[in-house]
């Protein structure tokens, strides 16, 4: 078991946010998915107050090593969400994790208050990767933005809340610091690094949105790093993301400091991987125990 802001897991490995839909591959694989999931805890799409229909196609763009997405965050809302996705996500075999975000601070304050409350949601991720619309600011991207928002935000829910920290930062510690400070219970890391890509015919931007968000094994290093400065920086949990697409990779997350990782492109070439990771993480341990007490020479 794992111990994640309090909440018990069966394992370390979790979905990135927008990177597995559950409610979609369980219509796919039916009712087997429930007894195979390949997650230890879900995390939902991220959800914004008001419906929101995302970018202008094309969203996704395949590079040598991964993708660049601009999704645009398409969601049915607050209220659709509690009505149609909550009563299914509800339906996993692994506690539920509520992705938000909010474009001000009143809209953050009403979706964690609201999603807080509901029984279903163990804990709540706060996608900190957008610009404060009152300041311009990214608010994960500055220390004091993400104090301000979470010391708002900490008294409204008495369940976990975890800061998912965004790359695009002049020093991703500082801003953990500044959540931790403020009394998040937890990190989260990386979100996408910002790119773009040209329409090799026309030489215009090839994304609907222009630029997007680079993932996949392309920017393991720079978030294995990240993950180590940031699990250095805080004594919260952090979960550690960016490329993971094997045991191995998933390892080298932990050994850096992360008490859980998740996997997020990977799932996109094999929407088993969370599994096939796990299992992989399970049997290197198993290995490295073994060699440890000298059964193993
Ligand atoms: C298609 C796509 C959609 C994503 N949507 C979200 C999202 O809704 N909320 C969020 O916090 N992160 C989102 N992410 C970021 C991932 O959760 C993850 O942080 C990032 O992709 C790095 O992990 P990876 O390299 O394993 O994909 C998205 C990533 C991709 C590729």
């Amino acid at each position: 078991m794992v111990d994640l802001c309090g909440v018990q897991l069966r394992g370390p490995v979790l979905n990135g946010s927008g990177t597995y839909d559950a409610i979609a591959a369980r219509r796919a694989f039916g009712d087997e998915l429930l007894e195979r999931f390949p997650f230890d805890c879900f995390v939902s799409k991220t959800i914004t107050l008001a419906p929101r229909q995302g970018n202008p196609p094309p969203r996704l763009w395949e590079t040598p090593a991964g993708l660049i997405n601009s999704i645009g965050l398409p969601n049915k809302g607050l209220a659709g969400f509690l009505a149609e996705d909550l009563p299914k996500l509800a339906e996993l075999p692994v506690p539920l994790c509520v992705s938000v975000m909010g474009f001000d601070h009143d809209e953050l304050n009403e979706l964690v208050a609201t999603v807080g409350a509901c029984d279903e949601v163990a804990l709540m991720e706060l996608n900190f990767s957008c610009p404060n619309v009152e300041t311009g600011l990214i608010m994960g991207a500055d220390p004091a933005e993400t104090a301000a928002a979470v010391e708002a935000l900490r008294p409204l829910t008495q369940k976990p809340l975890i800061v998912k920290l965004t790359p695009n930062a002049t020093e991703p510690a500082a801003v953990a610091r500044a959540a931790e400070a403020a009394g998040a219970d937890g990190v989260s890391l990386i979100n996408t690094l910002k790119g773009m890509a040209l329409d090799p015919k026309t030489h215009e931007p090839w994304l609907g949105g222009t630029t997007g968000g680079v993932s996949g094994p392309a920017v393991r290093a720079i978030a294995l790093e990240q993950v180590h400065s940031v699990s250095k920086a805080v004594q919260l949990p952090v979960i550690g993301m960016g490329g993971i697409a094997s045991g191995r990779d998933a390892a080298d997350f932990l050994t850096a400091g992360a008490t859980c990782v998740a996997v997020g492109t990977e799932s996109f070439r094999d929407p088993a991987a969370g599994a096939r990771i796990g299992a992989e993480l399970r049997a290197l341990s198993r290995k490295e125990r073994e060699f440890s007490s000298g059964a193993v020479r």
